[in-house]
């Protein structure tokens, strides 16, 4: 089972793990594997499999909903507590629950060890065709909330700082210019979806995707993100979503978007993350009809 630390995982090859993506407060999801080819390489898939990890046929260890690091009534007035608390306890447990119902319909999961949410859209090709469509969803929908509650602060607003800044101004312009372009497109997105600013080849891009899909479905590392689905919003602004993305550049943490930006540049630098494929499954998982 992935997820939970056992003894069998004492054969499996030591990869570098530093900490990319920590929307999950979840230690057990947070760890981010760079795959280390030279010690994979030298390991066959059947040493591999005496590791024990080579099959899976118990039931999938599960995610779990993340705590928040605040109160739900923390960011009065500009998103309301009642909304707060359904998206967490609600809407961001059922993508929670319906992620580990797909995973425990999949016979054997083209990985090993204990990736992270974050490593699995990453990696979403690799996962079976008839499965995919539903960990890009469900999986979409937890590792987005997850970044989510962490760029969100009472103590937020104002503009970021330091390196952050000046990419925004040498990508946008300016601050205000980046500002603008984020709420149009959040604006003009039709349907549920989220805005993004994303670490794509060295640039800060914006744009949005419909539903849950993640940025990093497509290898590009999202540093801030809102939600625009009506359940973000739609008690405290029925029907009106600019208002709400107005109200959203006050409770932005720029802290913690900067540190996911400084880790978004190391992650390019380190050539990307990939969970340790186990290539002996996925030749069975992407052969399954
Ligand atoms: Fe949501």
């Amino acid at each position: 089972m992935f997820g939970e630390a056992t003894n069998d995982h004492a054969d499996e090859p030591k990869t570098i793990i530093e900490t990319a993506f920590s929307g999950a407060r979840d230690a057990r999801h947070r760890s981010f594997s760079v795959y280390d080819g030279e010690n994979m390489d030298r390991q066959s898939p059947q040493v591999r499999a005496s590791s024990g990890l080579q099959s899976r046929k118990e039931p999938m260890s599960t995610y779990s909903l993340p705590d928040l690091s605040y109160g739900y009534n923390t960011l009065e007035p500009f998103i309301d507590a009642r909304t707060m608390e359904l998206h967490h306890i609600q809407h961001h447990r059922r993508y929670i629950d319906q992620l580990n119902a797909a995973l425990g319909t999949i016979g054997s999961l083209p990985w090993v060890g204990e990736p992270s949410i974050e490593d699995v859209l990453w990696n979403i090709g690799k996962i079976s065709e008839d499965s995919r469509n539903a960990v890009r969803n469900y999986g979409g929908g937890h590792a987005n909330h997850s970044l989510y509650w962490t760029i969100l602060s009472k103590d937020g607003g104002g503009k970021p700082s330091g390196r952050l800044a000046a990419a925004i101004t040498e990508e946008f312009g300016s601050f205000s210019a980046f500002r603008e372009r984020f709420s149009r497109v959040a604006n003009a997105h039709l349907g549920s979806g989220w805005a993004w600013l994303v670490r794509a080849r060295d640039r800060l891009v914006v744009y949005s995707l419909p539903n849950e899909d993640s940025p990093l479905t497509a290898e590009e590392v999202p540093i801030l993100g809102l939600d625009l689905w009506e359940h973000a919003y739609y008690l405290r602004y029925p029907a009106s979503r600019a208002d709400y993305v107005e109200a959203f550049w006050n409770v932005v943490n720029w802290a913690e978007v900067s540190r996911r930006f400084e880790e978004a540049k190391r992650h390019r630098a380190g050539h990307g993350t990939a969970f340790t494929l186990d290539t002996a499954t996925l030749d069975t998982a992407t052969s399954t009809p």
